[in-house]
């Protein structure tokens, strides 16, 4: 079953993607042309967001970040008012030049939330009071109970297009912003974020501590992001490091050993880190993403934590995003490719360099596997790496565009030559930093660096069959990985006359176990499923990757035995590609799996995160 999620429903406006007027403009510089974003109400070319300064308190007790916004802005002369995005927020009062401003707030989108639109009055700075609601999907406010700590936390995650339910601001990846927050906590709690941290143990503030961040790179604003929660900090590296809660740190820091070395091997390929610090945040196994590239703090899931770094690629590809996707990003959420296509391709190479050659095969083979089914089951409109906007979603996790997207980045490696690639895309992230990117100006960048005539290359690569046809062109190769050869052999000898081999399972690593598993026939008997975990233990396993691929079979297959594992499954994280899948597979077996999915569910879904539980809502009330 192929992942994705998409926008349908919502009816978009066609996009203009180059098409933009440069008008007369009192800040021109700072208003370069974007192209159109259907996914946010803002008129970037009227008047545009150039910082945004939060002073805000966290409400644990109410679930509500509440406060002011105060937003510099640029526009054209004439402009007379500036369009905002926001969803769910009660506006109170707004204020610029030191009188009220008139305001009104649209009709309101399920998607996209509510233009905020403002009369400027003259003004180029505003002051927005306001409050989230209580339910804002870019929030997660977790209780004493759903914690380590047995503290409450609480975490944001805006991408796409989650952030206008939590601050007052144009909401669009072209849109760079940069940002200042002061925000007040609960006595005995701390707050990170994706910034330059100013106070590091907070100030007295009435109700509780402030902590002062700033970030001064203009970032796109879906990457604002904070935690608070009884956070501590480890050290890894003289630049990087973990934040987590205490009794998490130490497993923790044995997972992220490599990160220092992480950062030195992606600066070798792609140019200097340029964001200071590399942390990350270790979330609450509620946290819906594997990872979450915000700048200077990636956030993780604790589900990552294997004991044995067989997982920390989940590192390598948010630490790729300060490169793809942070410094160069998506303009539009149809070209999401353009952040996790060449992340993805970005991670492996930081993965071959550090772990070799074989470890990056096999996640290449298990990645082709990947686009093989997506290709199968996904209509061929949801198979091009620029998405149609009346198809796309707001971020599409799809392996089309993570690993379509890097395999299109490895045929044209493979086709020009590494040393040619690399330095390409090296002045890529030099040339466009900072800079909102799309499919059409990539391409036409590439021609004119890369190809430069050359009509026989032009040929071979295919550029456009690529970014816009649905399969995959003539040029794609299939992968191979020599370790996996032994694990086919396995599957084709298990398949011949139920053979397994305790021995060979252990000496496996987490690829190879999940190869095994995943290209098991999907129909197995009750005889090779009793055999399968009483010779490895499947439903003990602690890795979460190699469960899910095992609870995938043990679903399909109504595997009495694995129930407990899937309750555990179901209820101890809330990761949405691994919780979305087992629950669609539930539901598919329907006298014995709804039960299943009806009682586990009831007892999970609080802990979920809101993205994650609306997803789930739809598959357990059969739309
Ligand atoms: N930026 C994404 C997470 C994301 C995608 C959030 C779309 C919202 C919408 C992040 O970099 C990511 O790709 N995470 C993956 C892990 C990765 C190793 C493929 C995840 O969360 O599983
Ligand atoms: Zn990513």
């Amino acid at each position: 079953m192929i992942e994705r999620r998409t926008l349908l429903g919502a009816t978009l406006a066609a996009p203009a993607l180059s098409a933009c007027a440069t008008i007369g403009s009192d800040n021109r510089a700072s208003m370069p042309a974007l192209p159109h974003d259907p996914h946010s109400y803002a008129k970037p070319d009227e008047a545009r967001v150039l910082n945004v300064s939060l002073n805000v308190r966290a409400d644990f007790e109410r679930k509500v970040i509440t406060g002011t916004c105060t937003l510099t802005i640029a526009a054209r002369d004439d402009a007379r008012e500036i369009v905002l995005d926001s969803k769910g927020l009660n506006i109170g009062s707004i204020s610029g030049n030191g009188r009220e401003l008139p305001f009104t707030i649209g009709a309101n989108n399920e998607e996209l939330g509510a233009p905020l639109t403002i009369q400027l009055n003259g003004a180029r700075e505003i002051t927005i009071a306001y409050e989230s609601a209580h339910d804002a999907d870019a929030l997660q406010w977790l209780t004493p109970a759903q914690t380590a700590s047995g503290k409450p936390f609480l975490f944001s995650q805006g991408q796409a297009i989650l952030t206008r339910t939590w601050a007052p601001t144009q909401d669009s990846p072209g849109i760079r912003q940069t940002y200042d927050v002061r925000v007040v906590v609960p006595e005995g709690l701390k707050a990170v974020m994706s910034a330059e941290m100013l106070t590091p143990d907070g100030e007295p503030a009435e109700g509780g501590r402030a902590f002062r961040f700033r970030m001064r790179n203009p970032v796109p604003i879906y990457l604002m992001s904070i935690g608070v929660g009884d956070l501590v900090f480890g050290s890894v590296g003289p630049r990087t490091g973990v934040w987590t809660e205490p009794s998490v740190l130490e497993r923790a820091l044995y997972e992220c050993a490599d990160m220092e070395a992480m950062v030195r091997t992606a600066e070798a390929l792609y140019g200097p880190y340029r964001w200071g610090r590399y942390d990350v945040l270790i979330l609450p196994p509620s946290f819906p993403y594997g990872g979450m590239e915000n700048p200077r703090l990636t956030f993780l899931t604790p589900t990552f934590l294997a004991g044995d770094r067989s997982l920390v690629s989940l590192i390598a590809h948010e630490l790729a995003h300060s490169w793809s996707g942070n410094l160069v990003t998506n303009a539009v959420w149809a070209d999401s490719w353009l952040n996790e296509g060449f992340t993805s391709y970005f991670e492996n190479r930081i993965s071959e360099a550090l772990y070799g050659e074989e470890r990056a095969k096999m996640a290449q083979v298990l990645d082709w596997a990947g686009i093989q089914t997506a290709i199968r089951t996904l209509p061929p409109e949801y198979q091009r790496l620029h998405l149609r906007t009346d198809v796309e979603s707001q971020g599409d996790t799809s392996p089309i565009v993570y690993d379509k997207g890097a395999l299109f980045l490895r045929t044209i490696e493979r086709t020009m030559g590494r040393q040619r690639f690399d330095a390409y895309l090296r002045s890529y992230f030099d040339r466009y930093a900072f800079q909102p990117m799309t499919t059409e100006k990539f391409l036409a960048d590439f021609r004119e660096r890369a190809v430069r005539g050359d009509a026989a290359l032009e040929q071979q690569l295919q550029l456009d069959a690529w970014a816009y046809e649905p399969g995959l062109p003539s040029n794609a190769q299939e992968p191979h990985a020599a370790t996996f050869d032994q694990v086919d052999a396995a599957v084709a000898a298990f398949n011949a006359n139920g053979a397994l081999n305790a021995e060979q399972w252990q000496g496996w690593g987490t690829f190879a176990r999940q190869r095994f598993l995943q290209t098991l026939p999907r129909e197995l008997s009750r005889t090779q499923l009793d055999a399968l975990e009483s010779t490895f233990s499947l439903n003990e396993t602690g890795n979460y990757e190699v469960a899910f691929n095992w609870l995938e079979l043990a679903v399909n297959n109504r595997y009495e035995p694995s129930v407990p594992t899937i309750e555990r499954f179901l209820t101890s994280q809330g990761r949405g590609k691994f919780i979305r899948p087992i629950y669609r597979a539930l539901w598919a077996e329907a006298d014995w799996g709804r039960p299943i999915a009806r009682r586990v569910y009831a007892q999970a879904r609080p802990g979920y995160h809101n993205l994650v539980s609306t997803a789930v809502d739809r598959i357990v009330n059969g739309a």
